[in-house]
C-alpha cells in the first residue's frame, strides 16, 4: 500500500520545502498541513509551539504517514528533539541539512542565520553548528518582518531592500561567507538578499538540502515509490482561500484539494 510523506508547517511557507521535495520525489504521495489558524509560530512561546506539533504530528500518523517532514524552522528548533522521542516513525527536520551545507560552503567559517524570533532564541542552529565545527563563528539574526512582507507580495522592491539592509548590515560588518536562510519564506527573498549581501556571501536554502535528506531516509528504509502519478493533499486550520493563492505563488501552479480542519485538529 502506498503511504504518503506527511509535511507540516505553521502555514503557508512550508509549501517551499513541499516544492523542494515533489522535485526530487516525484512519485511519492504528500499530505501537507498547514496550521493557518495558530500561524505565526515564530513569536510564540517554546511550549505552545510544542502543543501544536504534537497534536499535528498524531493527526498525519492517524492519517497513514511513512515519515513526518517539519518543514517549519520554528518547530524544527524547538520540538524536534521531543517529537523524534514521542513518535515511533522517522521525523526530518530542517536544521542539521542547512547546517552541513553552510559548513560545506563557507571557507571562513563566519556563518550567519536568519530566522523568526523562535528559531534564533532557541539557539538550535548556533549548537549544531558549533558541534558540527567547534572553530565556526555564528552570527544569527531574528528577522521578524520577512514573513509578512512576503505574505504581502512584498518580497521584492525597494521597502524588502531596505528592511533586509537593516537586518543584514550587522552579519555583513562580521564579514560572514555563508547565510543560512532559516525560515519557511525566505527562499522566496532570496533576490532581494543577493542584492543586499553581495556575491561574495552564499545563501543556504535548507528546503533543498531537507529534501535530499527525506529521499536519502526512505531510500534507506526500502520505503521510496519509483512510480506512479503522486497525489497531493492539503489540510489547513484556516483561510484556505489564502492558502491558495499564496501557495499558487510558491508552488508556481494552482492546486486543489484543500480540507479545512479545526484549529484543535
Ligand atoms: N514557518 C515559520 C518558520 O519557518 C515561519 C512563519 C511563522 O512564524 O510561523 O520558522
Amino acid at each position: 500500500m502506498r503511504r504518503p510523506i506527511g509535511i507540516f508547517d505553521s502555514g503557508i511557507g512550508g509549501l517551499t520545502v513541499m516544492k523542494e521535495i515533489a522535485k526530487v520525489l516525484p512519485h511519492e504521495d504528500i499530505l501537507y498541513f498547514g496550521d493557518i489558524a495558530h500561524t505565526p509560530y515564530g513569536p510564540k512561546s517554546p511550549h505552545i509551539i510544542k502543543e501544536f506539533a504534537e497534536r499535528i504530528v498524531r493527526f498525519l500518523i492517524r492519517e497513514g504517514v511513512k515519515i513526518v517532514v517539519v518543514a517549519c524552522n520554528t518547530v524544527s528548533s524547538v520540538a524536534l528533539q521531543e517529537l523524534k522521542g514521542l513518535f515511533p516513525l522517522p521525523i526530518l527536520g530542517v536544521i542539521e541539512p542547512g547546517v552541513k551545507k553552510a559548513l560545506e560552503l563557507s571557507k571562513n567559517l563566519h556563518i550567519g542565520v536568519i530566522g523568526t524570533e523562535a528559531t534564533i532564541r532557541s539557539n538550535a542552529y548556533q549548537k549544531k553548528i558549533k558541534s558540527i565545527q567547534k572553530m565556526a563563528k555564528v552570527y544569527a539574526k531574528a528577522c521578524p518582518l520577512f514573513v509578512p512582507l512576503v505574505e504581502e507580495g512584498w518580497e521584492h522592491g525597494k521597502v524588502a531592500v531596505q528592511v533586509a539592509k537593516k537586518y543584514l548590515s550587522p552579519l555583513l560588518k562580521k564579514e560572514i561567507d555563508t547565510l543560512i536562510l532559516g525560515c519557511t519564506h525566505y527562499p522566496l527573498l532570496q533576490p532581494t538578499i543577493k542584492k543586499v549581501v553581495g556575491r561574495r556571501v552564499r545563501l543556504v536554502d535548507a528546503s533543498k538540502q531537507l529534501a535530499e535528506q527525506v529521499k536519502e531516509e526512505l531510500q534507506k528504509r526500502g520505503k521510496i515509490n519509483m512510480e506512479g502519478a503522486p497525489s497531493y493533499r492539503f489540510f489547513v486550520t484556516d483561510a484556505p482561500e489564502k492558502f491558495l493563492s499564496l501557495g499558487k505563488r510558491i508552488m508556481g501552479s494552482a492546486f486543489s484539494d484543500i480540507v479545512k480542519m479545526s484549529a484543535d485538529v
